[in-house]
């Protein structure tokens, strides 16, 4: 078996583990990052990859340049977790070492097979960066036991040829992987000759060879122009596929952001490809979401994380050296013709000096005694009565706040940074349409230092968006033109 693996630890892998080693203590004990997020210890991350359960631990890799604080060659970074919440770091798991992946090592997916972490991803080639057109993804396998992984020594394991005909040769990658009986699935994003976007499927008995089974779905130019890391599951009675179209038309409230990302909800023909869908979604109407990567959790549960940043803004962080968190893990579960997503539970392990209003009445502007702070867990219900508009504003502070409103004719919640010194460019508003249930509104909102993420009605609507106040703007003020009857618990998060 060893012969079928490159032995030993390369160069480039030795050096970025090192790299990190030298640097990592000074960023991670900056006071200003995340307390419940993952982040990288230095440098760029984007994508999350490989999110799994290995030895009975979460494992989460990432696309990864520790060297500088923007994209840059892809390594994936590591770290692994017992409960959702507190990540440890892990020595840099790849790094772009071999011919198929100079460019490289692009998103994927990672599972357990006989007591082995099985890594999927994408080598990416780009020998001519003046002329995208040599631009070369194909996929490989890299095995490991939970901190160091060997690439497979045949591979690339689906090359080029193994596209289906008029596809285009430079986009051709994300694999995600499942097993269905005895058989190993596999959904790769790419596009047609003809800038279509497309997902493709795979199929293999054994993790090697692989043959190609058909289209799961394409784009017929009307969604986008490439499909970016699709994702594939079952749960409660449906077929559901995620995936992070680029190139998307934005309508009134959709598809802001630079690229997208939406679910699909229907059925998959396993022998034909055919995916039979009758819905689809953007996932989450925040500023910064993107990438999604979903598991099944140890017992069961379908989560969901997101690298929790849009590409192509800036990213305030930089000047310390790092950039970018992810998501809260979510839990998800469909129900009447909705993915639902909901914070994973093991937060509330973390919440602690509950402050309780119940049946509140508000009119006009208010601040209420305990809450407040930068790092909560808050769960309100409005009943809106004769109110027009109902705010929330968070990290308020001399001369900034951000604003969460709920405009009632129009049944729309909006977010809105634009006074929230952040110092971001480009988009910093946005709406999402959420109809009332019995005349109320639910929310929940989590803070971190840097990002707030917002579930409307029970998570059947979400959205999520970095924020970079400053440290001291920890108010948290309601307002209504009307009364309101408010319902709230509030809870520091201490992790
Ligand atoms: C999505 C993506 C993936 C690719 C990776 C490269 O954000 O473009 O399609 O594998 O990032 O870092």
């Amino acid at each position: 078996e060893k012969e079928l693996f490159i032995q030993g630890t390369s160069e480039p892998l030795q050096q970025a583990r090192e790299y990190v080693e030298k640097k990592k203590d000074e960023i991670i004990s900056l006071k200003d990052r995340n307390r419940f997020h993952h982040m990288p210890e230095v440098g760029w991350m984007n994508d999350p990859n490989g999110f799994s359960v290995y030895d009975g631990e979460y494992h989460l890799f990432y696309q990864y340049f520790p060297y500088d604080v923007k994209w840059g060659p892809m390594h994936w970074g590591h770290v692994k977790s017992k409960d959702l919440i507190k990540w440890e770091y892990l020595p840099v798991a790849l790094a772009p070492d071999q011919s198929y992946e100079t460019g490289g090592c692009f998103s994927g997916s990672a599972f357990e097979v006989d007591g082995k972490h099985v890594l999927m991803y994408t080598g990416h080639t780009n020998p001519n960066p003046e002329d995208e057109s040599y631009v070369r993804q194909v996929q490989c396998l890299a095995v490991g036991d939970g901190v160091n992984y060997q690439k497979y020594i045949q591979n690339p394991i689906i090359k080029t040829e193994e596209m289906p005909p008029h596809s285009s040769l430079t986009d051709f990658r994300d694999p995600k992987v499942w097993k269905k009986g005895e058989t190993y699935y596999c959904i790769l994003g790419s596009k047609s000759d003809e800038n279509s976007a497309r997902v493709l499927l795979y199929k293999s008995e054994d993790l090697i060879h692989w043959t190609y089974v058909g289209l799961v779905g394409e784009s017929n130019h009307e969604f986008g122009y490439m499909w970016e890391c699709p994702d594939f599951f079952h749960l409660d009675g449906e077929d559901v596929l995620i995936m992070s179209p680029q190139g998307v038309p934005e309508d009134e409230f959709r598809h802001k952001n630079t690229n997208t990302t939406v679910y699909c909800l229907g059925h998959l023909d396993y022998d034909s490809a055919h995916y039979d869908f009758r819905k689809m979604e953007e996932l989450d109407y925040g500023l910064d979401f993107y990438a999604p990567q979903t598991t099944e959790s140890l017992d069961g549960r379908r989560l969901m994380i997101a690298w929790m940043q849009s590409w192509h803004r800036n990213m305030p962080t930089d000047k310390q050296g790092w950039v970018s968190s992810m998501t809260l893990p979510r839990e998800l579960t469909v129900k009447d013709d909705i993915l639902y997503q909901w914070p994973v539970r093991e937060i509330e392990n973390y919440r602690t000096n509950l402050v309780r209003f119940e049946d509140l009445l508000v009119t006009g502007v208010q601040q209420l005694a305990g809450v407040e702070g930068r790092h909560i867990d808050m769960d309100l219900t409005v009943e809106l009565n004769d109110a027009q508009r109902f705010e929330i504003k968070v990290m308020k502070g001399e001369n900034q706040e951000t604003t969460i409103a709920y405009d009632v004719d129009r049944e729309v919640l909006s977010f809105d940074r634009r006074q929230s010194g952040s110092g971001i460019e480009g988009l910093n508003y946005r709406e999402m349409p959420v109809p009332l249930k019995d005349g109320k509104l639910s929310l929940r909102i989590l803070m971190d230092t840097y990002s707030v993420e917002l579930f409307a009605q029970q998570g059947a609507h979400t959205m999520t968006s970095t924020v970079y106040a400053d440290l001291t703007s920890t108010q948290v003020e309601f307002a209504s033109d009307k009364e309101v009857k408010l319902t709230i618990n509030k809870w520091d998060l201490a992790v």
